[in-house]
């Protein structure tokens, strides 16, 4: 059943777990997101960067989305991650996505109020959720302290921020960074910044660049062929720490993608005679399937359906 982020957010946040928004690009990582949540009982939420409006067609990725969203019996949300501008923002809504991101955290505060607030005024009437940013995400190791305030979200900025422009989720940044490479070396998340906003703030929270990058997938990989030297994630134990802290939506791409590459990196070594683009893709369905069932397990959101 399709429903929005703020419905499955707010009682998220209260109950202190998270809801997994997967970043899905195609029919594969779609089903198997689906699927998960199916068998796990929990909500999830089908996250779509612009890129993959791009390379896959906004009607197509959001007709897939709809089938998985009302076939599924579970609560599903459909959301544009990392929203570049407001045109693309509206085109979503347009489209029946249920929740949109404007990532305005590379503007100037005042400029990033004002854009998520146009933002709302479109989306809001049509019972869709907003999530913004503030603060940029990025490691915050080898940083001076002057350069890490500017850089991770300040607590009474945010409280102005949630206040200012009615937004449903407010996205922060405590440490986290996108992709595979997320410190050099040992990781180091700003817990005490993020107890701090959510003391300020009842908005539920959205952590970014959440993916652990587990050894075993690593493994995987590189035994098929993938170079992947010095890849580092967000370990379990602070995801734990975060969603404690007030985390009700946890960011998951990168951990997707590797499963993905290793599995279709092992469909391909084993089976060099193979070119049924069904068996050499059907597996990887599956190790993301795996990967998407074990966050909702950690993040406390199987059952919760
Ligand atoms: O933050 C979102 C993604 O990990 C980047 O996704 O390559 O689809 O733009 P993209
Ligand atoms: P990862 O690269 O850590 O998976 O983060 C994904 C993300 O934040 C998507 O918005
Ligand atoms: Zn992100």
């Amino acid at each position: 059943m399709l429903v929005t982020n703020k419905d499955l957010m707010v009682p998220a946040r209260k109950k202190g777990y998270a809801i997994p928004a997967l970043n899905v690009q195609n029919l594969e990582s779609l089903t198997a997101v689906a699927e998960a949540a199916v068998e796990e009982k929990s909500p999830v939420i089908l996250q779509i960067t612009p890129s993959v409006i791009k390379y896959a067609g906004l009607a197509y990725i959001t007709a897939l989305a709809k089938t998985a969203a009302q076939q599924a019996p579970v609560p599903i949300s459909i959301h544009l991650d990392h929203g570049e501008d407001y045109e693309t923002a509206a085109k979503c809504v347009e489209a029946g996505f249920t929740s949109v991101m404007i990532d305005g955290s590379f503007l100037k505060f005042e400029e990033n109020i004002a854009l998520t607030k146009r933002v709302v005024a479109i989306a809001h009437p049509k019972g869709v959720s907003v999530e913004a940013e503030l603060g940029k995400l990025a490691g915050i190791e080898e940083r001076s302290v002057e350069e890490k305030d500017a850089i991770l979200t300040d607590p009474d900025a945010a409280a102005e921020f949630v206040e200012k422009t009615d937004v449903d989720t407010l996205a922060v940044a405590i440490g986290t960074s996108h992709g595979a490479y997320k410190f050099k070396t040992e990781a180091k998340l700003d817990l005490e910044r993020l107890k701090t906003i959510s003391r300020k703030i009842q908005t539920p929270l959205v952590l970014h660049g959440a993916s652990s990058v587990p050894n075993w997938l690593i493994e995987k990989a590189t035994k098929h062929g993938a170079q992947l030297s010095g890849a580092k994630g967000i370990p379990e134990e602070h995801i734990k720490q975060a969603i404690a802290l007030g985390i009700a939506k946890i960011n998951i791409d990168t951990d997707l993608r590797l499963a993905f590459t290793a599995a279709v990196r092992e469909a391909l070594t084993n089976s060099p005679k193979e070119f049924d683009p069904r068996k050499i893709l059907g597996p990887t369905k599956q190790a993301m399937k795996e990967v998407a069932k074990a966050k909702m397990q950690l993040f406390g959101s199987s059952n919760k359906a």
